[in-house]
Parts: structure tokens; C-alpha cells; sequence
């Protein structure tokens, strides 16, 4: 047997959280001797009753000897108390730690005890978990699984004792967050204690009116809601309040603040300003709900979701309207951000990524209404008006934003820091960082590998370049352009092929110059924008998932609507024709400076193989994981070369691709730069080409969406793992294949 984690434990206390800790240490087998020191015999008969513990005592001082860990789970207040008399029972090598709600105060209580010498095992904890009931019988061994503990190591602390600490709460499946004492405090004033005392505050205040009885009978939904922490103990609240004074109080006085400015603008009738700040506390609650409580998750490598599709015989058709195009979302937002005056962008995609270009400008002082059913109003600052943020930027999943933001970021007169999730994290950034250095930028990729984070120091002068972009890339020419809004004298790029070139025709509609000369693009530094209003397209690469999915799927008929099909984004529609798809771009149009289109596709005849043109590479970059699936289902090899760009997108997109393609039994080959994939459609035949089998998707929509597809051609059940991100483009795409005739069980993982 290996070696446990603890020789002995003492709980001094043993409620709900001492107790749900006993359990975990009992479950796992994570010490040899368990004990425990509380007032109550009842509660030691129970613990005892329950297998939680070996011995009992009422006096702390029993409990400790020998003890290696010693947890207290006590009200915070009696920590001066019990520690007084334990600390000569203690030895060297005793780790003590706390599950205590406030930290200042559990240290400034040690500090009272210890002197100035703290011991080596003291590491103060706090897990944020807790439930309805109190007491030992209220524990439970799953408390604290997927919830935060924080840790918060002092200077005097030992390595061996905070490691020690962190494997055992991760035992306990929690997500272990080490934290300094103050920041822990600070945050948990302005997340757990203000709330408290908010809603304290506003019964109390309802409570006293006379009418309080017509109030709390007509009380509706949103009054319950606020109201519900108000029930908790008010002797715990009470302690709370005392023993983080300093740090509620300063959050008492933001509250106090913001509160003026709201009653301000109702006392003015400010419209306007009303509407901006609603709207932004509406979206910043969408965001941090959506995105950011996901975040450390997905920093972590972590997925939450998945899709199952079952085999059976699916139809494929419908008329839809796929959500708005992403990278002229992204850009819509950005321009509109650095204009003067007003924008107005409707179809805009409410996905993650083009949300966290969103969150980025509001954090960065811009005012911007919505998005409500793709409707965004965003109040430009100019190209002098951006603020610093107060704190990182966090792109979550998007390329798109962190590239072009480095660009304009460059420019800034302040300082900032871009992060993002597990895959964006593993993404190369020094492509936009080099050319920008070359302008005078001072921006560093702290990454391992030239990766994110993106750290750039503000204030610098740029100074116009000529760049030959090494690679195919609309984000860094893009990125390079947007810095020379603000460089002096000439800004060019020169691209080996042509890429999508929806910056050079939005900054066109904001009034900007931007000369296209071959495939040399240029602008002058120094001019202004101007606000303007931007129809964003139906996103082609949304579509194309719709596209493959009606190509290989026997009597499928579909049709999506007002589809941008911008000439450097229509690869896809190219390739699948060439590879026989009965497929029609009808009602072709321009609106808002993008041609669109309705396309339709059946699924009347077999595709057949093809060596894909390479000239359609970079106008079909983001499509070519949904075309492996087609080629798949084709008569015939097909051949991808000159796409080694895949390799650096949202994941490996061929590796992973080509993993993916041979768990469902498709011979195929990656290579440097593309793929080989051995087609196993025979014309006229529509039975079943996929086995079936569990994909991983890598944090990348893409894959996800793509394999999803082939449930339409399946023999077995398939599990996609990791589809998350699939909200990052396609917020609709499960509900848009159901109605098409798709049924895709999605399923949220712990
Ligand atoms: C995009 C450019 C492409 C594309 C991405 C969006 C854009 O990336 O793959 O999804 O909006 O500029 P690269 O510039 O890396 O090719």
C-alpha cells in the first residue's frame, strides 16, 4: 500500500466543511489516524458513528498531539483562542491551515500568537463551497468537487506544506487557487460580502416600511432572487463583516459611488448614458456567466460539454440563416470603437469570440449597446479615446482579437496584457509581434514558444513599414494595418496570396483610404474614422458545415440564406462544386458592402475525389476541416497541399483532423503541409462511410462541427468530446441541425 498522505489528522471542529473534508480523507484513504476536538459528545458520537473519526475529545490540546495536519473548522473568531493553546503542542513539521471565510483576520490572530516568527506549516485556506444544512451529518464527500479552494501561502510559508495542502483538496476534486492574503480578501468582499450585505441591506430596508405586508404578499421573482442570501446566519455575517472590515467597507464605498452615478442619470433623464451603462452591466453578466466561468476551465485544458450522435437514417434539409460572419464581426466592433460618432451593426454574431473583442473595447472605456438579437450600437471614442484597462484582456478562443489587438494595442499610450484559453495559449503570436516591432512597438509574447500571453507597454511613436508577410495570414496583415492607423508616414504589407480583405473594405466604409494594388495593401498613418452603419453578413464558414452535411447526405435539399460570399472567403463553394456537388449560389447581392447570396446544395450524386486547388487554400482556410469529412464520403483520393497554415489554427487541424478521420475508419495520410484521404463513397451508394467512434475535439468549433457532420453517414454512435467552443461560432448549430433533421444530444460534463 502506498504511503497515505497524513500520519494524523485533527479537525478542531468538525461542521458542515470540517466534516465534508473528514469524508474525503476517509473515502481516499489520505491519513492513518483521524481525530477530532469539538464541544459537542454529540457531535463526536456522530462523527465517531459515522467512521469519520478514530477518537474524539473535547479539549483541542488531545486532539493535536502528534498530529501532522490540524485543520480548523471554526468560527473564524475563535482562531486566537484555540491557537493559544495548542502552540506548544505543535512540532516543526505540523501543518495548520483554516477553512475560514476571511484571511487577514486568521493571520493577524496567528501573528498575535506566533509573533512576527510564523511556523513554516501554517497556510490559511478558504473553500468556497457550502450548503443549505450545517453540522457533521450535513457533509458530503462531493462538497467541494468543481468547486474553487483558495490557498493563501504566506512569506514564513513552506513549499512542502502548500504542496502538501493543494493534493489534498485535490482529492477532493476541487480547483486549488493559491492567492495573496489581501487579494483574497478584496475579491471576496466585493463577490461574496457586499452581496450579503446588499441584501441584508434591502430587507431590512422593505422591512421597516409600514406597508411592509402589501411589499413582501407582492413581492415577485426578481425581489426573492436578490433576497435569497439574505436568509444565512446572521452571526456568521455578523463575524464576516467585523473581520474583514477594511476591505467591505471600501467595497461599500464603490457601491456607494456607482449608486450615485445610476441615480444621477435618472435624476437628468440621461437616455443615453442610462442605456450604455445597463446595457454594459446586461453584457458583462452575460460575458463573465458565459465566458469567464468557463475560463478557468478552459485555461486549464478542461472540457465541459459534449456530442453524441446516435446512426440512423437522417434527412438533411430546411431553409436557415446562419449566424452573422466572425471576422467582420470582430471588425465591426473594433473600427466602430476607434471612429468618431455612432455605429450601428446589425447581424452581428453573438458568439464568444467576437464577444471578447466586445468585453476588450467596454474594458477599454468604449460605450456599446447590445447586443440584443444582433443589434450593436457602439459610441466611438476616436482614435486618441481609448482608456487602460484595468486589468488583462482576456481573448478566450479567438485568434481574431488577440492579433488585431496587438496591432492596435501597440499604438496605445498605456499598458496591456492579452491571455486566452488552453488553445490560444498554444498559438503563435510573434507572427503579428515582429512586423509590429519593426514599427516601434514594444511588445513582448510571454509565452514559452513565442505564444500567449501578450504583454505590449504603451507610448510608443510608430513609424510606417513595408512588410512581405512570410505566410497567408488575414489576421497579421490586418494586424499590421491597424497600427499604421496610427504610424507615421506609409503603412504596406505585401501577401503571397490574396486573404480575406474584410478590414481593407471595412476601413473603406469608416472613410479610411486604404489603397489594394495586386496583392500589395497600403494606408497612410494619421487619419480618422467615421461612424457608420455595417450589415454583417451570414457567416460562410458557418454555412459550410450545412454545405458538407447536405453534399453527403442522400435526398437532402438546403438552403442558407444571405450567405457573405466576399470572393477571398468562397474556396469552399469552388471546391465542392469541383468535386461534383449539386450545389447553386442564387439572389446574388450586395448589402453593406459585402456581396451575400443564397446557396443551395442537394444531395443528388456521389462527390468524388479531387486534388484540392492550392489556390483556393487561403479562401477556404477556415472550411477545409468540414471538406475532409466530404472527402471522406468521396469517390476517390483526395489530395490538400500548400495548407500548412492549418497546422497553427484553433488546434492542429490536420493531425487532429486525420486522428479523428481514423477512429471512424478512414485510411488516411497527414502530411507537412496537407492531407491524403482515401474516399469511400462509391457512386450512387449512400449507405453508412463512418464506423463511429469518440473524437477529441482540442478546443477547436471547427473539429467539433465537422465531425458532427459525419453522424449524417454513420454506422455507430458518435461521441465528439470537448464542444464547448462550438459557442465561440455557431451559438445555434445545435438547434439549426436538429431542425434540419440532425438530432444532436448535447451533454454538460462536470
Ligand atoms: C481570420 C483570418 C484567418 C482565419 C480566422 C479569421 C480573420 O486566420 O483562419 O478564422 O478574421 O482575419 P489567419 O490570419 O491566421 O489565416
Amino acid at each position: 500500500m502506498t504511503q497515505p498522505l497524513f500520519q494524523k489528522v485533527a479537525f478542531i471542529g468538525l461542521g458542515l466543511i470540517g466534516s465534508s473534508l473528514a469524508r474525503v480523507i476517509a473515502a481516499e484513504g489520505l491519513a492513518k489516524t483521524v481525530v477530532a476536538s469539538t464541544r459537542s459528545q454529540k457531535t463526536l458520537d456522530d462523527a465517531l458513528s459515522l467512521g469519520l473519526i478514530s477518537a474524539g475529545f473535547h479539549d483541542p490540546i488531545d486532539a493535536v498531539q502528534e498530529a501532522d495536519l490540524v485543520v480548523l473548522a471554526l468560527p473564524v473568531r475563535a482562531t486566537q483562542h484555540i491557537l493559544d493553546v495548542i502552540k506548544p503542542h505543535l512540532s516543526e513539521k505540523t501543518i495548520i491551515t483554516d477553512v475560514g471565510s476571511t484571511k487577514g483576520n486568521v493571520v493577524d490572530a496567528a501573528k498575535a500568537v506566533f509573533g512576527a516568527r510564523l511556523p513554516e506549516g501554517f497556510v490559511p485556506g478558504h473553500p468556497i463551497a457550502g450548503a443549505e444544512h450545517t453540522g457533521v451529518h450535513a457533509g458530503k464527500v462531493d462538497l467541494f468537487a468543481n468547486h474553487k479552494v483558495i490557498l493563501t501561502p504566506l512569506p514564513s510559508s513552506a513549499d512542502w506544506a502548500v504542496q502538501k495542502l493543494i493534493r489534498l483538496w485535490e482529492y477532493a476534486k476541487a480547483e486549488v487557487i493559491c492567492m495573496d492574503v489581501e487579494k483574497h480578501d478584496e475579491v471576496l468582499a466585493h463577490t461574496s460580502h457586499l452581496p450579503h450585505l446588499m441584501a441584508f441591506n434591502l430587507v431590512e430596508q422593505l422591512a421597516n416600511r409600514e406597508d411592509n405586508l402589501d411589499i413582501f404578499r407582492y413581492a415577485a421573482g426578481g425581489f426573492r432572487d436578490f433576497s435569497r442570501i439574505a436568509a444565512s446566519d446572521p452571526q456568521m455575517w455578523h463575524d464576516i463583516f467585523f473581520a474583514n472590515k477594511k476591505a467591505i467597507l471600501n467595497a461599500v464605498d464603490g457601491f456607494e459611488a456607482q449608486l450615485a452615478t445610476l441615480k444621477n442619470l435618472i435624476e437628468n433623464e440621461d437616455s443615453h448614458a442610462l442605456m450604455g451603462l445597463l446595457g454594459h452591466a446586461q453584457a458583462a453578466r452575460q460575458h463573465f456567466n458565459h465566458m469567464l466561468a468557463k475560463k478557468p476551465l478552459m485555461e486549464n485544458n478542461k472540457v465541459t460539454q459534449q456530442f453524441t450522435i446516435l446512426p440512423g437514417a437522417h434527412t438533411f434539409k430546411g431553409t436557415f440563416t446562419v449566424p452573422g460572419d466572425k471576422s467582420v464581426s470582430h471588425r465591426s466592433i473594433m473600427f466602430g470603437a476607434i471612429a468618431e460618432g455612432t455605429t450601428h451593426v446589425t447581424g452581428f454574431l453573438e458568439g464568444e469570440d467576437a464577444l471578447a473583442t466586445l468585453q476588450a473595447f467596454r474594458a477599454m472605456g468604449v460605450n456599446i449597446e447590445g447586443p440584443k438579437d444582433g443589434e450593436v450600437t457602439i459610441h466611438g471614442v476616436g482614435m486618441h479615446g481609448l482608456k487602460a484597462p484595468k486589468g488583462e484582456l482576456y481573448m478566450g478562443n479567438s485568434g481574431t482579437s488577440m492579433r488585431l489587438l496587438s496591432g492596435m494595442l501597440s499604438a496605445q499610450q498605456f499598458d496591456s496584457v492579452m491571455t486566452g484559453d488552453a488553445s490560444l495559449s498554444k498559438r503563435p503570436m510573434e507572427r503579428i509581434a515582429k512586423p509590429l516591432r519593426q514599427m516601434g512597438a514594444q511588445i513582448q509574447t510571454t509565452g514559452e514558444r513565442g505564444t500567449p500571453p501578450v504583454s505590449i507597454s504603451g507610448n510608443q511613436a510608430l513609424k510606417g513599414i513595408h512588410y512581405d508577410l512570410p505566410m497567408a495570414s488575414a489576421q497579421v496583415k490586418s494586424g499590421i494595418l491597424l497600427a499604421g492607423l496610427w504610424a507615421e508616414g506609409e503603412t504596406s504589407v505585401t501577401e503571397p496570396e490574396p486573404t480575406r480583405d474584410h478590414s481593407e473594405r471595412m476601413l473603406r466604409a469608416f472613410g479610411y483610404e486604404v489603397k489594394t494594388e495586386g496583392n500589395r495593401i497600403s494606408l497612410q498613418g494619421g487619419g480618422k474614422l467615421v461612424g457608420t452603419n455595417i450589415q454583417v453578413p451570414s457567416d460562410i464558414s458557418s454555412a459550410a458545415f450545412f454545405m458538407v452535411g447536405a453534399a453527403i447526405t442522400e435526398g437532402s435539399d438546403v438552403t442558407l440564406e444571405a450567405v457573405g460570399i466576399n470572393p477571398t472567403r468562397t474556396g469552399v463553394i469552388e471546391i465542392l462544386k469541383q468535386m461534383g456537388a449539386d450545389l447553386t449560389v442564387e439572389n446574388e447581392r450586395i448589402a453593406g458592402g459585402e456581396p451575400i447570396a443564397d446557396i443551395r446544395i442537394k444531395g443528388s450524386r456521389t462527390l468524388k475525389g479531387i486534388h484540392m486547388p492550392e489556390d483556393q487554400v487561403p479562401l477556404a482556410i477556415d472550411e477545409f476541416p468540414a471538406l475532409f469529412i466530404a472527402a471522406a464520403c468521396a469517390e476517390g483520393q483526395t489530395i490538400l497541399t500548400g495548407a500548412a497554415e492549418l497546422r497553427v489554427k484553433e488546434s492542429d487541424r490536420i493531425q487532429v483532423m486525420a486522428d479523428g478521420l481514423k477512429t471512424m475508419g478512414i485510411d488516411c495520410t497527414p502530411t507537412e503541409d496537407g492531407i491524403i484521404i482515401q474516399g469511400k463513397g462509391k457512386s450512387g451508394d449512400w449507405s453508412p462511410i463512418f464506423n463511429g467512434g469518440e473524437i477529441e475535439s482540442h478546443h477547436d468549433h471547427r473539429i467539433a462541427m465537422s465531425f458532427a457532420m459525419a453522424g449524417l453517414r454513420t454506422s455507430g454512435e458518435i461521441k465528439i468530446v470537448g464542444t464547448e467552443t462550438v459557442a465561440t461560432s455557431f451559438p445555434t448549430f445545435t438547434a439549426l441541425t436538429e431542425q434540419a433533421g440532425l438530432k444532436i444530444q448535447v451533454s454538460e460534463l462536470d
